[in-house]
């Protein structure tokens, strides 16, 4: 379907169907980030604040020479779903409404959740699927019950098709708690092993993936904000591409991670050396105390550590990073509740050897900075369903952008830097209007 969007003076012509109707979000696991996302958008729409460090909404995007001086906002220029479209729907193992849910969260001030009350106390959880087995610190009450897991996944299917009924098209995002630490196993190899696997409640088969098996097959895009091995597996990869349900990385970028993939790529591109980084947090919210458990936290370190090993390339620069200690520590410490804190300790080294050193120290608030990367995962991934060439890819990995752990094709290696992850992004929305790509090249303005 052809649509065609104004900015200043130019007109453009696309392929992306327009996002028309209203755009259903399904949120798994009603706590802090995702009470903070909708609380949000609720205040947005209001007027009561303003949606800062959403790059959707607040974002723009240049647009041919640095002289034509075309910077539309990214949501003029791509065909995104309004906020006020927005339905939110979810599920938890607690029957908290989303209010309920924001008050114990304690991110939000009262006054701005009081005004935002009656909208929030609409919104109450569908019985969740859980089991104890995989996040060891909840036990959950507002519980699903069935005779195996394919039973569990077909009536989130029912839960899905029930919220289609009421919206135009459906976006689904995890926002629960970190499950244990797992591997892939045979029976994600393909979609008919998996199957066999619902049948025989296979061990392997975490809630978090019955989740995401439901929304591809319903052709549904589903995020993951949490480090869990869900939809980074062969079946999930098969059925996002056969149902054209777009997928990502996992774990949203927020604080620490955020600042190593910025700092991280500025000492390579100065070609200074690294040979210690010591990372450690205290924060006190539910998904601190999820993780000061050994399964839980073993998930998150695996995510966390990825990134350095693949900004630094040690096999190509030996003699910069090949030695570098990477050290990470969460440390649940309940006075700080949502207000986490990150201290980062650098060990970098000079000309001629000589050390030096870089401390951060990073006084964050976490489900701030993840409540707007949450909202932008929905509307982008809602984009590529609409986008022709994008739909049927299965993995998007231009979104690598708000992931600690991007997702890509199998032997490809994933970009962590943060202004690769960036300049990706904003490509693939210039390649998707049919405008030219910028390479920062710059030489037309010397002839
Ligand atoms: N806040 C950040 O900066 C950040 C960054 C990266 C990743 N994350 C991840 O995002 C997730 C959410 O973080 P949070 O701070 O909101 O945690 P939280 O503990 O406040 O919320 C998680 C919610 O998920 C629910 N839940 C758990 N298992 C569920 C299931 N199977 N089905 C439905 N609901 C379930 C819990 O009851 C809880 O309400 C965590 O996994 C966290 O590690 C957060």
């Amino acid at each position: 379907m052809a649509t065609k969007k104004k900015s200043g003076t130019k007109t453009f012509a696309s392929k992306v169907a327009p996002a028309t109707g209203k755009l259903g979000v399904m949120v798994v696991g009603l706590g802090a980030v995702a009470t903070t996302m909708i609380a949000g958008v609720e205040a947005v729409r209001r007027g009561l604040a303003k949606p800062i460090g959403s790059l959707t909404q607040m974002g723009t995007i240049r647009l041919g020479k640095r002289t034509d001086g075309k910077a539309p906002l990214i949501k003029d220029f791509v065909p995104l779903a309004d906020l006020n479209d927005i339905v939110f729907t979810g599920w938890d193992i607690f029957e908290d409404n989303v209010y309920e849910a924001a008050a114990h969260a304690e991110v939000l001030k009262p006054q701005i959740l009081e005004k935002l009350k009656p909208y929030l106390e609409t919104i109450k959880p569908m019985p969740a699927v859980f089991d104890r087995y995989y996040v060891k610190r909840l036990n959950g009450t507002h519980v699903k019950k069935g005779k195996n897991k394919r039973d569990l996944a077909e009536q989130v299917i029912a839960d899905i098709r029930a919220f289609k009924k009421t919206v135009d098209r459906v976006v689904m995002i995890w926002a629960g708690s970190t499950e244990i630490f797992m591997e892939p196993a045979a029976v994600h190899e393909s979609l008919a092993a998996f199957e066999r696997g619902l049948e025989k409640s296979d061990i392997a088969i975490a809630p978090s993936q019955i989740y995401a098996y439901a929304a591809l097959k319903e052709g549904v895009p589903f995020a993951n904000g949490a480090p869990n091995l869900t939809v980074d597996l062969p079946v999930m990869i098969e059925l996002a591409k056969k149902n054209s349900a777009p997928i990502c990385g996992k774990d949203f970028k927020t604080g620490q991670t955020f600042m190593k993939t910025v700092l991280a790529p500025a000492f390579k591109a100065r070609m200074l050396g690294v040979n210690g980084w010591f990372s450690t947090n205290i924060l006190g919210n539910r998904d601190g105390e999820v993780l000061d458990e050994p399964q839980s936290f073993k998930t998150k370190e695996e995510s966390k550590l990825g990134s350095l090993e693949y900004i630094f390339q040690p096999d190509i620069y030996p003699d910069l990073y090949k030695d570098i200690y990477h050290k990470i520590r969460i440390n649940y410490y309940p006075p700080r509740g949502d207000e986490k804190e990150a201290w980062d300790n650098i060990d970098i080294f000079g000309w001629l050897g000589y050390p030096m050193q870089l401390k951060v120290n990073f006084l964050c608030r976490d489900s701030i900075l993840a409540a707007p990367i949450a909202l932008d995962l929905v509307l982008f991934l809602d984009l590529a369903k609409r986008t022709p060439d994008l739909k049927s890819l299965g993995i998007q990995e231009w979104l690598s952008f708000y992931l600690k752990s991007p997702q890509t094709a199998p032997g490809l290696y994933p970009e962590h830097d943060l202004f690769i992850q960036s300049m990706k992004l904003k490509n693939t929305l210039r390649h998707i209007m049919g405008q030219d790509l910028i390479t920062h090249l710059g030489l037309e303005y010397y002839d």
